[in-house]
């Protein structure tokens, strides 16, 4: 038997794209290859990429620049480049950088061997549509090889939102639902291999309405049917949409023990005006509401969000609005961006705020998010908490994992294996980090 390719992955942007390729590399084992760490000796490197923002699309062109030299070094390494720079750009890519083969949007992930076969033959590959399938249907798996203790699984894809300054709805097309048994049965697969946790994936995961046996199940119904998976032990969801926090879904927080007490709930701004130009629909107190009723139903949630500063025509008093929202809150964790024009979508024309105006904006919000984040870390000295452990720690003997509020925990650990859930007390609070004796 001839020795297999070797592939060599490098992902960008949001967990749907690790989610994303890790099926690629498993759909590409059909085709003989392996994954590899690094890419010197790779006969395929893919570059799974994200257009979210200006920088992060750019960064792909360096990127491939820098990968020239394994072209050289061998002629007969393919370059492929997938995700929503891939869906945005398709052939321009090739134009732009004439040593890369293939091309591949996100929805047609499931065409890679085909493509790779054509590649194989000398040409180049191109496919950027967006079929009316389950693509993850069309990729094979790997059952039985074994894994880490957590992992991603992508229950619905793309968005129907349009929020005015995203790339989303056009990189991942519209709001497609997988059904409730395929999900089962992936969840039921990835637990024999030693899954504890799953993260369940959408770019507006709450907006999920799978087909299930009995019409269609809403993502508190999903949450419900896994909950009665044996051996899962931990359920987690993102990206919700304030709008999409339905009552089952908020109930669930406090009667599902599975599901951790942890929620991304994205506002992008805490300005009415700015919140409608941006077309979130929804405002700064419907927003704050749905996080008084989640409180109520889990009153220890740990809350993350994600923030948007200097939008076209955000004034001061509007960046105000998002500071006195933030510290209603009292965020755990938060994502804040400076606002990137992309082209095709519809803020693109409007002009940009002052741009060391946006940029003082930022810090002052990061200044203020990290404080809060601290604090809440702060806060978690001499509690209890559960921690799944994933993987060892610096030191000898510790081990490092995850609280049920998504904190990274460290301990001194003896005798404890990954994937083994522990009562943990927390003894100190580090930059990113917590410090735990185990109690059991
Ligand atoms: N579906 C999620 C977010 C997807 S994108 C939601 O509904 O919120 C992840 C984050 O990137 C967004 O929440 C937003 O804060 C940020 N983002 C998206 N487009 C951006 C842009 N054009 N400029 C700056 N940040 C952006
Ligand atoms: Fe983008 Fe808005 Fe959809 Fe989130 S809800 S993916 S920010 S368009
Ligand atoms: Fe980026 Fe695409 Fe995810 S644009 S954030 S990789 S959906």
């Amino acid at each position: 038997m001839s020795d297999p390719k070797k592939l060599f992955i490098k992902t960008y942007g949001c967990q749907m794209n690790v989610y994303d390729s890790e099926r690629m590399a498993e759909t590409l084992g059909g085709s003989g290859y392996v994954e590899v760490k690094t890419p010197d000796e790779a006969d395929m490197i893919l570059l799974n990429t994200c257009h979210i923002r200006e920088k992060a699309a750019e960064k792909i062109y360096s990127e491939l620049g820098r990968m020239r030299p394994f072209k050289e070094a061998n002629p007969d390494l393919k370059i492929g480049v997938a995700g929503c720079v891939a869906q945005a750009e398709g052939e321009e890519i090739m134009r732009r950088q004439p040593m890369v083969d293939l091309v591949v949007g996100p929805q047609s992930y499931h065409k890679l061997p085909a493509m790779e076969a054509k590649v194989e033959a000398g040409e180049k590959a191109l496919d950027t549509d967006f079929p009316e399938e389950d693509k993850f249907e069309h990729m094979p798996k790997r059952p039985k090889a074994s894994r880490g203790p957590t992992a991603f699984l992508t229950v619905q894809e793309g968005c129907d939102k349009f929020c005015a300054f995203c790339v989303v709805p056009y990189t991942r097309g519209a709001e497609v639902s997988r059904p409730v048994d395929r999900i089962l049965t992936e969840a039921r697969d990835l637990v024999e291999r030693g899954v504890r946790e799953i993260t369940l994936l959408g770019q507006n995961v709450n907006a999920y309405h799978g087909a299930g046996p009995n019409g269609d199940h809403t993502l508190a119904d999903l949450i419900w049917a896994l909950d009665k998976v044996d051996g899962l032990e931990r359920i987690r969801f993102t990206t919700s949409h304030p709008n999409d926090m339905d009552d089952a879904l908020i109930a669930a927080h406090g009667e599902c023990e599975k599901l951790m007490p942890y929620l991304h709930l994205p506002v992008q701004s805490g300005s009415d005006k700015i919140l409608k130009r941006m077309n979130r629909s929804h405002t700064a107190e419907s927003y704050l509401r749905v996080i008084e009723r989640i409180r109520a139903a889990r009153p220890d949630i740990l809350l993350s969000g994600d923030f948007i500063v200097g939008f076209p025509e955000e004034t001061e008093a509007d960046f105000q609005d998002t500071m006195e929202l933030v510290r209603q809150v009292r965020y755990g964790q938060a994502y804040s961006f400076k606002y990137s024009s992309r082209p095709g979508t519809p803020a693109a024309a409007r002009p940009l705020v002052d741009q060391s105006e946006a940029d003082d904006r930022l810090q002052r919000l990061q200044a203020l998010l990290t404080e809060q984040q601290t604090e809440i870390q702060h806060s978690m000295i001499g509690r209890e908490v559960s921690v799944l452990f994933e993987k060892p720690g610096r030191i000898e003997g510790q081990m490092i994992g995850k609280s049920q509020y998504l904190h990274a925990v460290f301990a001194d650990a003896p005798g404890v294996e990954r994937g083994d859930i522990r009562r943990v007390k927390i003894v100190e609070s580090e930059k990113n980090s917590l410090k735990g004796v185990l109690l059991d």
